[in-house]
């Protein structure tokens, strides 16, 4: 039996150790003299003989002569008994040999340690330990069963299994309502040796199926399977697809009456016997197989069964759910079993993300190694950037960054008109009128309240602006013209019957304080594979009509060419401050996978951003969820809004930088987000290390 082979193995090496340590021993106790007595030598000095120490120092030279003296004869009449020139030879180097060993080991120090050993030994004994608490007073040892501090327990083993056994056949088991321990033992066979013995297996086999042949008897398939069988376990053997084991289960249930105790193994016994893995009572031999159950190692009734890696693997009593698919980018790793999360986001029902955790856990991180992975397979990313944080990653991936503020030489002008909606029919002047339905929007932000007059002169005046570049209801395709911009509309109200007031009031942005920002061509590459606004250096007074422009053009730009895209808005918090804004984005987050589009919103502020009207929706919304480490007082709003199990609680409150719970639908995984080197240097935003990149 292999096992007892590496049982053997032990066995060998422990008798090996005992013999080296046996060596000095002898030689310490004959140096005491003991051995004059005829008493085998031990390790121990025997009874009755005193410590070394113990004896006057000139005895020991008188010792040493005599014991030299006697092996000395021994040596003279063993090489008179032996008289070949080779054993004589092989004896004097042994003999030498314990001399030497004799002369040079300190006995005196041999015999202290015993004397330590021993008194160490009666000390420990004399302490309370845990097992004194723990240990039941007795055991009633039974045919079938022990009763054990008033409970009853059985074991048992398995004795077969099936041909073939699915992925976590245990979990049932290990989750069924009981108490019971469950010990597997599993003992690596070498394969050298096992391959020698399915090589006879197999010419056995083979040579009776031709036997069979030659007789003309019909053939036997169980032969045959079991050929094939052993055939292939061959091969793989031999290629290192697999190994070799042997597997050893044992359940041993405790209950607190017979009764319950014949219930639930009768229960264990048919769920376990419904997947054809047949188990049996272990009568007679209850106290071994309640020992090799215990947490000791210790297998006392070594049943078991040969199996190789793959059936072996699916005894792994747990399984978490894994998300590792097909397609999809890395998002981390599964800190429950190392495995790598790599997911699609818009297999799911909506591409939707939100990222929620307190300052410094890692959002932006995580968030922009998802950019940085699906820009790589083609996905189209624009990001709203109130922290001027992703400029690094946008001039590395050669995207657009675009700082949206008064100083800023780069702009958008309100007035652009949109290509036409790819393979979607358009009717003249329709791009023109939803646009200019926009501006009026837009002006109304910028100007204030207007009376009815002044409403209807605004939106004669923006027709008319738009004529004069010669931009008219009836163009479809109105992109190829050059689009006006604010001073052109201003002119044009300063020329028209009371709309004095509406000129006045847009002079503020064309030739006043905030002049600049929305009135000229556009100057930026809006065509690019990243777009990042960074909103940080905007004026407040200016924040609602930007986020009113920028939120627009990335509407338009959505609406006009079906495109994987993602769009993150980072420190959610700031744009859900503004009714506008947060309308906008809750519509977005809404409508957006009719668009092949996926929002990704974060945001430290759990409780304000659940506050907020459009805040819970937009969570709802969001098939995928990201939660990194949080801070206690949010963690009452996350667990009512995300439904998290007391472990997953303990887990976010718990979790380093970058680590915390990752949410696709409904499954849940414990993330570790993980970048490469190169990565790293991209998308931190540690301040040492932004400013180490800076000085080089
Ligand atoms: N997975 C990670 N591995 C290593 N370092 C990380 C990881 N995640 C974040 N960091 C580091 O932690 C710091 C904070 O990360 P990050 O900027 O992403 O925080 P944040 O949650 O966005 O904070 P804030 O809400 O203040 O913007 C950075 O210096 C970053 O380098
Ligand atoms: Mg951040």
């Amino acid at each position: 039996m292999p096992e007892t082979l590496a049982k053997n193995g032990v066995v060998e090496t422990k008798a090996a150790d005992a013999a080296k340590t046996a060596v000095p021993a002898v030689s310490a106790v004959s140096a005491n003299g003991a051995s004059a007595n005829g008493t085998v030598p031990t390790g121990l000095p025997p009874d009755g003989v005193k410590p070394a120490e113990t004896k006057p120092a000139e005895a020991k030279p008188k010792a040493k002569k005599w014991f030299l003296d006697s092996l000395k004869e021994q040596w003279e009449a063993h090489v008179a008994k032996n008289k070949t020139q080779a054993e004589a030879s092989k004896a004097g180097e042994a003999a030498g040999k314990t001399i030497q060993a004799a002369v040079a080991d300190d006995k005196i120090s041999a015999a202290e340690r015993q004397e330590v050993l021993q008194a160490e030994k009666v000390f420990n004994e004399g302490l309370a330990s845990i097992r004194d608490l723990i240990a039941p007073s007795a055991m009633d040892i039974e045919y079938d069963k022990i009763k054990l501090s008033g409970m009853y327990v059985k074991s048992m083993h398995v004795f077969t299994y099936p041909r073939y056994l699915d992925t976590n056949w245990m979990s049932p088991i290990v989750n069924f309502d009981a108490t019971m321990d469950i010990a597997q033992f599993i003992y690596p066979i070498d394969s050298a040796a096992i391959m020698k013995v399915l090589r006879r297996k197999v010419a056995q086999m083979q040579s009776s199926i031709r036997m069979d042949t030659e007789k003309g008897n019909v053939r036997d398939p169980a032969i045959e399977t079991a050929l094939q069988d052993a055939e292939q376990l061959r091969t793989e053997l031999q290629r290192g697809q697999e190994k070799f084991f042997q597997f050893a289960m044992y359940i041993t249930i405790y209950a607190k009456s017979r009764k319950s105790l014949q219930k639930q193994s009768k229960h264990i016994e048919s769920l376990l016997g419904g997947k054809l893995i047949l188990t049996r009572g272990t009568e007679l031999q209850c106290e071994q197989a309640f020992n090799s159950t215990l947490p000791l190692c210790l297998d006392e009734l070594g049943v078991v069964r040969n199996m190789n890696t793959s059936p072996l693997s699916s005894t792994f009593p747990f399984t978490t759910a894994s998300l590792t698919s097909n397609d999809g980018i890395l998002y981390g790793l599964n800190r429950h079993n190392d495995s790598l999360i790599i997911f699609d986001r818009f297999s799911l029902e909506n591409a939707n993300s939100v990222v929620f955790a307190k300052s410094g856990a890692g959002k932006s991180y995580a968030v922009k190694l998802e950019v940085l992975r699906s820009l790589m397979f083609g996905t189209d990313v624009i990001i709203i950037d109130p922290e001027n944080e992703y400029e690094n990653l946008t001039q590395t991936v050669g995207g657009t960054y675009l700082k949206v503020s008064l100083t800023s030489d780069r702009r958008i002008n309100p007035f652009d008109l949109p290509k036409p909606i790819k393979d979607e029919e358009v009717q003249p002047g329709d791009l023109l009128r939803s646009n200019i339905i926009n501006l009026q929007g837009l002006l109304k932000i910028m100007l204030g309240q207007m009376t009815p007059l002044e409403d209807s002169l605004l939106d004669k005046a923006l027709n008319d602006v738009y004529r004069i570049k010669g931009i008219t209801m009836d163009l479809v395709d109105p992109s190829d013209k050059t689009p006006p911009t604010m001073e052109d509309l201003e002119s044009i109200l300063s020329s028209m019957e009371g709309a004095q007031s509406l000129a006045q009031r847009l002079q503020k942005f064309t030739t006043g304080t905030y002049g600049g920002i929305f009135n000229k061509p556009t100057n930026v590459n809006l065509e690019s594979g990243l777009m990042v606004f960074c909103i940080r250096d905007l004026e407040d007074a200016l924040r609602p009509i930007a986020m009113y422009v920028i939120l627009n053009y990335i509407w338009t730009r959505i609406r006009t060419e079906l495109k994987r895209r993602i769009l993150i808005v980072d420190e959610a918090w700031s744009i859900m401050q503004h009714e506008d804004s947060a309308k906008f984005l809750f519509g977005l987050v809404k409508r957006a996978r009719k668009y092949y589009l996926g929002v990704t919103t974060i945001t430290q502020d759990v409780e304000d951003f659940v506050n907020n009207g459009y805040g819970k929706p937009i969570i709802t919304n969001s098939s995928m969820q990201l939660l990194l480490k949080q801070a206690p007082s949010a963690m009452e709003v996350l667990t009512k809004i995300f439904n998290l199990t007391e472990g997953e609680k303990y887990m976010l409150l718990n979790s380093g930088v970058g680590q915390g719970l990752f949410f696709a639908g409904l499954k849940h995984v414990a993330i570790q987000v993980i970048a490469s080197f190169a990565e790293d240097k991209l998308v931190t935003t540690n301040p040492e290390e932004v400013l180490k990149a800076k000085g080089q």
